[in-house]
């Protein structure tokens, strides 16, 4: 059995997590960095607080901090109680337990929803969607990270929408990282090794990285790819 979803749903992770999944370096924070679907995640409010500015992009940012506040709490119970039901299914070194799962998702939503209004003024936040991040311009972006959208969703979109998003995401960034390479159904997605050819024809580099952080079991690797 496995966790089923009928849509993207919003759940935001910290900077300390992002770190772990994305093996973020202290040279990598740094870096001009471009989060693609990074919902209601604390990680932009909490890299501005070490004096990073990041740029977040999500369709979500299209709503306002109450409705996306109601989006999460309408599925939060659902996709806990899902959690509790296939507990083969889970890591819990980082988070201890499903119910310390949802805490830390709440904190990150409520420091999320705290900086959002500031964070849309400021331009940290905007509206958009892959495949086309409209407006960005060529190798903006020294790093594109998504985390939890690309292949974690992989019934919902197919391989065309992933060879075509990530081929943008590499127009406006020198380098991407996405994780984790699992469906929801906990399945290697089956579109990564299309992924990986598509990069290396197109003359990319390209690799699969084993990270630190594990909450679905086996979810701990990360592609990433860059212009050579
Ligand atoms: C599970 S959340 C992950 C949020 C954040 N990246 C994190 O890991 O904490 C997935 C996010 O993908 C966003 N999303 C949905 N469709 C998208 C698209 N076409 N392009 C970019 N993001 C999308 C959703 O709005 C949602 O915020």
């Amino acid at each position: 059995m496995s966790v089923k979803l009928e849509s993207v749903v919003p759940f935001g992770r910290s900077l300390d997590e992002y770190q772990q999944i994305f093996n973020l370096s202290e040279d990598d924070l740094s870096k001009n960095i471009l989060g693609v679907g990074d919902g209601p995640a604390s990680f932009n409010v909490e890299m501005l607080k070490l004096g990073h500015v990041v740029t977040s992009l999500d369709p979500l940012y299209g709503r306002s901090a109450i409705e996306i506040e109601q989006q999460f709490h309408a599925v939060v119970d659902d996709v806990i109680q899902q959690v509790k039901a296939t507990p083969e299914n889970w890591v819990w070194t980082y988070h201890t337990s499903p119910d310390n799962l949802r805490a830390n998702r709440e904190k990150a939503l409520t420091r999320f929803v705290k900086d959002y209004e500031r964070g849309r003024q400021q331009g940290r936040y905007r509206i958009g969607a892959l495949p086309h991040l409209l407006g960005l311009e060529d190798r903006s972006f020294d790093l594109a990270l998504c985390s939890h959208f690309l292949f974690l969703y992989s019934e919902q979109f197919d391989c065309e929408f992933h060879l075509a998003a990530i081929q943008e995401m590499l127009r406006v960034a020198t380098e991407i990282r996405i994780f984790p390479l699992l469906t929801l159904s906990r399945d290697k997605s089956v579109y990564v090794e299309s992924v990986i050819q598509m990069l290396q024809s197109n003359g990319f580099e390209v690799g699969i990285q084993k990270v630190a952080y594990e909450l679905q079991r086996g979810g701990n690797q990360m592609l990433w790819a860059r212009h050579s």
